[in-house]
């Protein structure tokens, strides 16, 4: 591998080298992580790369854009029936990107936005003060009930009813249950808001049908390509046609959506990755797909199990995705030391806040942990119950050097038993 590259720049082929070993021998076990195809990789290191298309299909700023349009309108296509949705934007380099373009559609400078508290789940675009989004808007949260850690409806609608948001946003970084969109979309129309929906953790459970379908009822849903949904590190906009709230605007939303895109956020588009976007759909289309992802699912549930009887206590009591958010209080170690202690073993996972952490976020009392890498590689429940014990042993001696080597052995066992890119030298 890498005949030129080795030659011309042996230091970056070395480290490429370098992550892809660590990638086959270690478990990825950071929930927002995946392991693509070669096909995928394919479609990524190609001479698109060097193509500029700013616009959409049929009109184009630039010459020569044949094939970026059969490649785009491929995409979009095969979007728009993965999801049963009316528009897609295919264009947004990053999950972060699709939502900072989602609410230039949607919103004004200094308008209300409704999301979940980062503290609680959310994630940075959900209105952190140092993202764009908790500058750009005024950002209000609600968050998870105290006693069964679940989004509190209730909340929403009392804050919404307050608060007046242009947006009410669904979605999370961090958070193990279904969201209720029908609940969301009542709200929303009771105050004359947007729903607009961030599927970008659970986009592949939605394509798979095993989780609830956001599409029927938001405005606006936006995506990462690379989570679950087992992409290209990128971004996706689906919406409706029609704009429910301005349904007089001479622009309809899906225009509103793509100007907000290019150009009003981004200049060229990313045509190898929109590529490899268009060949994950197509992996996601196959009904093998539906499998992958219920194992994702059933997977995570033996992994909290797994956790629960190591003595660890899960958050919200267990999961109903891809995710589990762990609180290590009852093992009495940080995130922080949790999370290096596992890396020493070759299993990577995040340290993370949990609801009303009495910890700060550079060491919370949590740890987040996914299966969408590990069930690529074919791990099935068996694995989670091992993979459970051994973080469970890591994290009761974090110091206990004789018995890290044994588990990062065990670590690479395991990632033998379960290969990855075996053609990648
Ligand atoms: C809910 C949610 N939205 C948006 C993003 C941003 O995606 P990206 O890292 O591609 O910008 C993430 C990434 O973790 C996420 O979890």
């Amino acid at each position: 591998m890498f005949e030129h590259l080795s030659v011309e720049d042996p230091e970056i082929a070395d480290a490429i080298r370098g992550e892809i070993t660590r990638q086959k021998n270690g478990l990825e076990m950071i929930a927002s992580e995946n392991i693509v195809s070669l096909s995928v990789l394919e479609a990524l290191g190609t001479p698109l790369t060097n193509k500029y298309s700013e616009g959409y299909p049929g009109k184009r700023y630039y010459g020569g854009n044949a094939f970026i349009d059969v490649i785009e309108n491929a995409a979009i296509v095969r979007a728009r029936r993965l999801f049963g949705a009316e528009h897609a934007n295919v264009q947004p380099h990053s999950g972060s990107a699709a939502n900072a373009a989602a609410y230039f559609a949607l919103a004004d400078h200094g308008d209300t936005i409704l999301a979940l508290d980062l503290a609680h789940g959310g994630h940075l675009t959900h209105g952190s003060a140092v993202n764009f989004s908790g500058r750009q808007y005024r950002m209000v949260h609600y968050g998870v009930r105290k006693d069964d850690e679940r989004i509190d409806m209730r909340e929403v609608r009392i804050l919404a009813l307050k608060e007046r948001p242009k947006i009410i946003v669904a979605g999370y970084t961090a958070y193990s249950r279904q969201l209720d969109f029908a609940a969301f979309r009542k709200i929303a129309d009771e105050v004359g808001a947007y729903l607009m929906v961030d599927m970008a953790h659970f986009a592949g459970l939605v394509a798979a049908r095993l989780h609830p379908d956001p599409i029927p009822h938001a405005d606006v849903v936006t995506a990462t390509t690379h989570k679950t949904l087992r992409g290209p590190r990128g971004g996706l906009i689906l919406c409706t046609s029609a704009d429910r709230l301005r349904p007089n605007d001479k622009k309809t939303l899906a225009q509103r959506i793509d100007s907000a895109v290019f150009p009003g956020m981004q200049g060229g588009p990313l045509d190898h990755v929109i590529a490899a976007k268009a060949v994950a759909f197509k992996e996601a289309l196959d009904p093998t797909f539906v499998d992958y992802q219920r194992r994702t699912i059933d997977n995570a549930r033996a992994l909290a199990e797994g956790l629960t009887s190591q003595g660890l206590r899960i958050v919200t009591g267990g999961t109903d995705n891809h995710l589990v958010l762990v609180d290590l209080s009852p093992l009495g170690i940080g995130g922080k030391a949790a999370e290096e202690a596992l890396d020493e073993v070759g299993i990577a996972a995040n340290k993370n806040l949990i609801p009303f952490d009495a910890r700060k976020p550079t060491d919370p009392s949590g740890l987040r942990l996914g299966t969408p890498a590990l069930t690529t590689r074919g791990c099935d429940e068996g694995d989670m119950v091992l993979i459970a014990a051994m973080i469970g042993r890591v994290l009761t001696s974090p110091g206990h050097a004789a018995m890290k080597a044994d588990v990062a052995a065990a670590v690479r066992e395991l990632a033998a038993r379960r290969p990855i890119y075996s053609s990648l030298r």
